[in-house]
Order: C-alpha cells, then sequence, then structure tokens
C-alpha cells in the first residue's frame, strides 16, 4: 500500500460517497420515466432482482479490487494480472468515464437551469400547459450557447470539489449532500402523498401490470442496474482503493444497493403522487421531468418552493455522481502518470467539458419549425451515427462500455484472479460474517453470464435488425 495514498476519513464517509456516486440522474430521472412507460410495479420488481443479484456481486468486486491493490483500475488490474491485457478492462473504465460525464454534465447543466427557472417563478406561465413546457424545454436543450454556459458551471464545480481530494472533497461534500437529498425526496414524497388523488401515483407505481413488462423491458431494467449502480468502469474499485482494510465490504456494498434503491423509489413516488394528483399523463419518458413537472408545480400550493426543491436535490445527486466519474480519470493521471491531483483534474475535467460541448450542440442539429421547416445549427452527425451524439455517447456507455465492463471484471475474479484470493480480500474486516465461497461463484457466474447474453442480444439485433428476446 503507499504509504501517502490519501483515505476516506471515516466507515459513514466512504458509504456516502459511494452512495453518492449511485444515486444520480438515473436514479430521479430515469428509473421512473422508464417504469413509468414499462409495467410499472412488474418493471420494479425486475429491476430490484436485477440489482440484488448483479448490482451487488460487482458492487463487492470492485470494492475488494480497489482495496487490495489500493489503485485506481488500470493499475489495479495490472497489478492482480502483471503483463497481461486485463489492464485492458481498466482502460475500458476510463474511456467510459469520459464518455459518460460528457453527456451527463450537459444534462447537470441543464439541472442548474432549472433551478433558475423555478426560483424565478419561471415556471409559473407553464401551469398547466405541457405543450408550452415542452416548447421551452425543446427551445432550451437545442440553442446554442446557454445550454453550454450551464454545463461549464456544472463541470466548473465537479473539478472544484475534486481538486479538494477524496476526504476534503469527494467525502466532505458527499456527507452534506446525501443527507440533504433524502431529507428534500422525502418531503416532497410526503407532499405528493398527501395531495388529493395522488396515492393512485402509488399504485400506478407498485402494482405490477404483467401485461406490459415486455422482453424489452427487462432487459432495459438490467441495463439500467449498471448505470444506476455505477458498475463497469471502475467507479467503485477508484472509491475502494480509498479504504483501509476495516471496512466490511459486503455490508457497505449492501447500504450503497440500499441507498441508491430506496432513493430512486422514493423519487418515484414523489412524481407519480404529483403527477396523478393532477391529472397528468405518467408515461411521458424522458419528458417527465423536464416538461411534466414544471407544468404541474405551479399548481400545487406553494409550488415554486417544491419545484425549486426537486430540482436542488436533482441537482446535488447529478453532482455527487459527477465527481465519481471525473474521479476515475484523476486517479488514473495520478496513479499512473504521477501527475498533481490538480493538474490531473483540471486538464481532463476541461477536455470532458469540451467533448461535452458536442453532445450540447448536436442536440440542435435538427429543429423543426412549425413549418416543417430544419432550422437547426447545431453540430450534425446524425447521418454518420444514426442518432445524436449525445444520444451516440449514451447508448454506447449504457448499452456496451459499462455491461462489458462489468462482466469482464466477474470473469477476472472467476478465471484470473481466482476465487480463492478473491474470498481471502473480501473477508477482511467481516469478523462475524460467513460467507460461502460457493455462493459468491454462484451469483458472480449468473451475474456474468447474464450480462454476456444481454450483450450478445444486443449486438445480435444490431447486426440483424432482430432481437433474441426484446
Ligand atoms: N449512478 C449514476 C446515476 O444513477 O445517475 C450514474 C453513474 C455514475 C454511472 C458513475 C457510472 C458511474 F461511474
Amino acid at each position: 500500500m503507499s504509504q501517502n495514498r490519501e483515505q476516506w476519513g471515516s466507515k459513514i464517509g466512504f458509504i456516502l460517497a459511494a452512495s453518492g456516486s449511485a444515486v444520480g440522474i438515473g436514479n430521479i430521472w430515469k428509473y421512473p420515466s422508464i417504469a413509468g412507460e414499462n409495467g410499472g410495479g412488474a418493471f420494479t420488481i425486475v429491476y430490484l432482482a436485477c440489482i440484488l443479484i448483479v448490482g451487488l456481486s460487482i458492487v463487492v468486486a470492485e470494492f475488494v479490487i480497489g482495496r487490495k491493490t489500493q489503485l485506481s483500475p488500470v493499475g489495479a488490474f495490472e497489478q492482480l494480472a502483471p503483463k497481461t491485457n486485463w489492464k485492458w478492462v481498466g482502460y475500458l473504465g476510463v474511456a467510459a468515464a469520459f464518455v459518460i460525464l460528457s453527456f451527463y454534465g450537459v444534462v447537470g447543466g441543464w439541472i442548474l437551469k432549472y433551478i433558475v427557472d423555478s426560483f424565478s417563478g419561471g415556471f409559473i406561465e407553464l401551469s398547466g400547459n405541457t405543450k408550452a413546457a415542452e416548447a421551452t424545454f425543446n427551445s432550451f436543450i437545442t440553442s446554442t450557447l446557454s445550454p453550454l454556459i450551464y454545463q461549464i458551471i456544472f463541470m466548473g464545480l465537479c473539478i472544484f470539489v475534486i481538486i479538494k481530494g477524496v476526504k476534503g472533497g469527494i467525502e466532505k461534500w458527499s456527507k452534506i449532500m446525501m443527507p440533504l437529498i433524502v431529507v428534500l425526496l422525502g418531503a416532497l414524497a410526503i407532499r405528493g402523498m398527501t395531495l388529493d388523488g395522488g396515492m393512485a401515483g402509488i399504485s400506478f407505481l407498485f402494482n405490477p401490470r404483467f401485461e406490459d413488462l415486455t422482453a424489452s423491458a427487462i432487459v432495459l431494467a438490467l441495463g439500467h442496474s449498471f448505470f444506476t449502480v455505477s458498475l463497469g468502469m471502475g467507479t467503485m474499485i477508484t472509491y475502494g482503493s480509498y479504504l483501509n482494510k476495516k471496512q466490511n465490504l459486503v455490508t457497505s456494498a449492501l447500504w450503497v444497493i440500499f441507498l441508491d434503491t430506496a432513493i430512486a423509489l422514493l423519487a418515484g413516488v414523489a412524481i407519480f403522487t404529483t403527477v396523478f394528483a393532477l391529472g397528468a399523463d405518467p408515461a411521458q419518458g424522458p419528458g417527465l421531468i423536464f416538461v411534466i413537472l414544471p407544468s404541474i408545480f405551479p399548481q400545487i400550493a406553494g409550488g415554486t418552493v417544491w419545484a425549486t426543491m426537486f430540482f436542488v436535490l436533482l441537482f446535488m445527486a447529478a453532482l455527487t455522481s459527477a465527481i465519481s466519474i471525473l474521479e476515475v480519470v484523476t486517479a488514473y493521471f495520478i496513479d499512473q502518470k504521477g501527475w498533481s491531483r490538480k493538474k490531473a483534474t483540471v486538464q481532463f475535467g476541461g477536455i470532458i467539458t469540451i467533448v461535452g460541448v458536442f453532445c450540447s450542440l448536436s442536440l440542435g442539429a435538427e429543429v423543426i419549425d412549425g413549418n416543417g421547416q430544419d432550422v437547426g445549427h447545431g453540430i450534425n452527425l446524425t447521418g454518420f451515427l444514426g442518432m445524436s451524439f449525445f444520444d451516440f455517447m449514451d447508448k454506447l456507455s449504457a448499452k456496451y462500455m459499462l455491461p462489458i465492463g462489468g462482466m469482464l471484471t466477474a470473469i477476472f475474479i472467476l478465471k484470473k484472479w481466482g476465487l480463492t484470493n478473491y474470498m481471502s480480500e473480501l473477508k477482511i474486516g467481516m469478523d462475524k460474517m460467513d460467507l460461502s465461497s460457493l455462493l459468491v461463484r454462484a451469483l458472480l457466474t449468473i451475474s456474468a453470464s447474464i450480462v454476456a447474453f444481454i450483450i450478445f442480444n444486443e449486438i445480435y439485433f444490431q447486426i440483424t435488425g432482430k432481437a433474441l428476446i426484446g
């Protein structure tokens, strides 16, 4: 273990930082919108199963690799399997960090803009008018300068936290923001449930409608379970590398998964109770947060305050996730290239922001006006990629990079590092817990196989146009 490697200041600090990474836009924006579209409670059951089987075993695996090696992903795989190609799993993680943070930073910027708008009473004119809310959102995200300014501010905050280091930056801010997220979301959920007709939202979210649960929804639930727990790109390896040997990695992982799931469900409750109480459309997909909510919040008493609270908590969730992504890149340059934290963070935070600029501008490439004319002005790669650069980066990471990284991590333990070595590191810090290596092997094997199938299914679909399932 390197003598001067930064360490977490406390057990709880580590758990809050790791769950800060997990809890993000994926929980508060993606989960409710995809659950709403895909069978409500039925989707939620599949999602919970995926997280408990695949999510849990790979979070633990990443923590173990990080704590054992005290290194970020590239160095970690190199140390455990010297002179082999396994270090490429680490490089895949660093690449995924670039891809994810470039578009995540753009959405972080949108959230900042919505805090400003809600606080300044800008939602009032959208009250009850989904069309107007949609037009406002679309014209904002497809415009050139304004989203970039907010994106740069968001990335600047991210860089600011990371420069301060593990304990003084990531841990300090996670300890402030995570409890605040829970309190604000709890208040919003109670508000929603006490609105007339709000409880119908709960039954929408939790009553399983198996007839709406298609095979592709199952695939979606699995893919999302990686994204939501920040798996497959070495984030949890990096966070685990700042741990000493006292922490119980299984209970820590259970905490992370519990908080991640609880916050996703709470977000679902807060959103759907409000949506149902006001008779809005629950199956709006991505538009749920940026279109539906701004049009319904002004209709409830104290709407400006509630809306601002919502976007502030969404911002905090986004920031604690974004910093964990930037930390993967920063830690790589510190560990492998010997750079200072400041140099690595500023340079690569800057480069990722520039890639993000292209994501943002790609949304304005094709804008159809009221007369059916294309008045777009952004960077158009759609012809080349078949989708906007923004969507491309989203799909590339969620559908391929994270699942492949997670699958390879499980295979690495089973086939290369060996279960015996893995178990002996895992058991450190777990005095009272007895863990059967048979169970661990089974969970890792099941996880790797399910993910392998999903990736194969996706590639098969891309080639033949027909999926095996979904
Ligand atoms: N878990 C985050 C979310 O749900 O929004 C996204 C994320 C963060 C993915 C960190 C990957 C990662 F390494």
